[in-house]
């Protein structure tokens, strides 16, 4: 009897993601959120003639801040034993899907900035970017993967949409700047 309890509690604490690492997630993905919108309001902030270096770094400081936002919160995801339970993994999906059209507009605007960024007399901002966007896409992929790993088979489908239509938007801002 005493077995069979400690076994039902064992298959119980491995069967979802324990509550501390998803009160961890959610405030990785609140974090993300912060940074992804404050990066697409300085590129939407970015003018289109007479930008500066100085506002040019803002954006890049910016992208360095969430490749590694995203690095911590693809560590605590990778951390986490066992799947979401459906109730989770749809308020962690909610809220990453809420940050995906402000992460697709920032890859728009930016490419539309462009012209201007190659006009600053430092030489060399649009590769800059470039190499930002790549490491991005890579952190932003893994992230997105990693979340897959823990998502109840139910949520599988929105969760690759998430992931492949960032992936899309990255594509299109790395071609944008190569
Ligand atoms: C984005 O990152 C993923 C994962 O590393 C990679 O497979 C893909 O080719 C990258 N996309 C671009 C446009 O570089």
């Amino acid at each position: 009897m005493v077995y069979i309890i400690k076994s039902f509690l064992t298959i119980l604490s491995f069967s979802a993601a324990a509550l501390a690492t998803v009160v961890k997630i959610e405030a990785d993905i609140t974090t993300l959120s912060t940074a992804v919108t404050s990066l697409d309001k300085s590129i939407n902030a970015y003018p289109n003639t007479g930008g500066t270096v100085a506002g040019a770094l803002v954006i890049h400081t910016e992208a360095q801040g969430l490749i590694n936002d995203l690095g911590t919160a693809t560590t605590d995801i990778q951390a986490t034993s066992g799947l979401l339970s459906l109730s989770d993994g749809k308020t962690i999906l909610s809220s990453v899907q809420a940050i995906q059209p402000v992460i697709l507009d920032a890859l728009t605007v930016l490419v539309k900035k462009k012209a201007a960024l190659q006009a600053l007399p430092l030489g060399g901002v649009p590769a800059i970017v470039l190499a930002d966007l790549k490491s991005l896409n890579t952190t932003a992929v893994k992230f997105a993967d990693s979340l897959l790993k823990i998502c109840p088979s139910a949520l599988l489908p929105q969760a690759t949409s998430i992931r492949d239509s960032v992936a899309v938007g990255f594509s299109g801002a790395i071609a944008g700047y190569s």
